[in-house]
């Protein structure tokens, strides 16, 4: 059987399908993902494939792999670079890594969250660039975090993670997300808000929804218009989740405060995006789940569904289709 794996992964995954008897791993292991004709070339008789999020997988890409393919698994637990329906149309099991990253994820969130209130990483520049002269009352002086009230958009794993936190800083919580979770949201102190609601309620929105049709830019223009011009917005789930020309607007025009991005609608984002000229805006190049533990544990994952679909079994963190989750 002939496993197509479109990148080098940390741990000792690779090592394992490659000790696996019966497996013929064809491995790209180059530092950028394999040029799209490079993959449709791969794939043609692959019986199963590990992806990454750089990796689009769609009809035209199953229907080059043939009907060998029994199996893609991918190393992330987002998927909408998968088109979902269409390998279950062709009786092809996906596999995603949920749970391991949560907390990484989480992590980052809050430290985009604090270093946008905190101005940390203009603050750093200023030093470097040896601008530092004095000591003075309202030298880069930000938000206050205690006490302030974070909206937080998608209350999956990852959204109730960053309100665990947000219990320890003197955060107020509020969430949206498409089903209330009273239960959870009681635990967490955290209160539901219809969306308009909770974003003109918020000193800190931050994004946690899965990318589908329905959320690409669930924070658009008319959206923004609800934030307090205080505001700051934090984005670590998908850059498309989040209208990038309505927020430039936004920032540009003083009508939100400041943006701290771990994802962009293109990735990498555009070395002229005016995005990165605005010292009130971080952007971090989609390093929500890397620290090195939870990238090889996910990596585990990722081999884990490979074999178990190569095998014919059901996969350990098998992704249901579309209709079937819930945000
Ligand atoms: C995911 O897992 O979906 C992240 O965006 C990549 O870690």
């Amino acid at each position: 059987m002939r496993a197509f794996v479109t990148r080098d992964l940390p741990g000792r995954g690779i090592d394992r399908l490659r000790n696996q008897p019966g497996i013929d791993l064809d491995l790209w292991q180059r530092d950028f993902p394999p040029p799209r004709n490079t993959v449709l070339e791969h794939v043609v008789g692959a019986d199963g494939l590990l992806c990454l999020i750089t990796d689009t997988i769609d009809a035209e890409l199953l229907d080059h792999a043939g009907p060998k393919l029994k199996v893609v698994s991918q190393m992330a637990v987002g998927v909408d670079n998968i088109d979902v329906a269409a390998c279950a149309a062709r009786g092809i099991s996906v596999g995603n890594t949920p749970g391991v990253l949560t907390e990484t994820t989480a992590d980052l969130a809050f430290a985009l969250l604090l270093a946008s209130a905190r101005r940390v990483v203009e603050a750093a520049n200023y030093v470097r660039l040896g601008q530092w002269r004095t000591w003075s009352p309202t030298m880069l002086a930000g938000t206050e975090v205690n006490g302030a009230t974070l909206g937080i958009v998608g209350f999956g794993a990852i959204g109730q993670a960053v309100a665990h936190r947000a219990t320890g800083f003197g955060l107020r919580t509020l969430y949206w997300s498409r089903r209330q979770k009273p239960v959870v949201a009681a635990r967490l102190q955290a209160d539901y808000r219809d969306l308009p609601d909770l974003l003109a309620q918020s000193d800190f929105v931050s994004v946690h929804a899965a990318l589908t049709a329905e959320t690409r830019h669930l924070i658009d223009a008319a959206a923004l218009a609800h934030m307090p011009a205080h505001a700051i917005l934090i984005n670590t789930a998908r850059g498309p989740l989040v209208d990038e020309e309505a927020l430039t607007d936004a920032l540009r025009n003083g009508r939100i405060a400041a943006a701290g991005l771990d994802v962009t609608e293109t990735e990498p984002i555009a070395p002229d995006s005016p995005l990165l000229s605005m010292p009130n805006v971080i952007v971090l190049p989609h390093i929500g789940s890397a620290s090195l533990a939870t990238r090889t544990k996910m990596a585990d994952l990722a081999v884990d569904n490979l074999l178990a679909g190569l095998a014919g079994q059901t996969l350990p963190h098998q992704v249901p289709l579309p209709t079937e989750t819930n945000a």
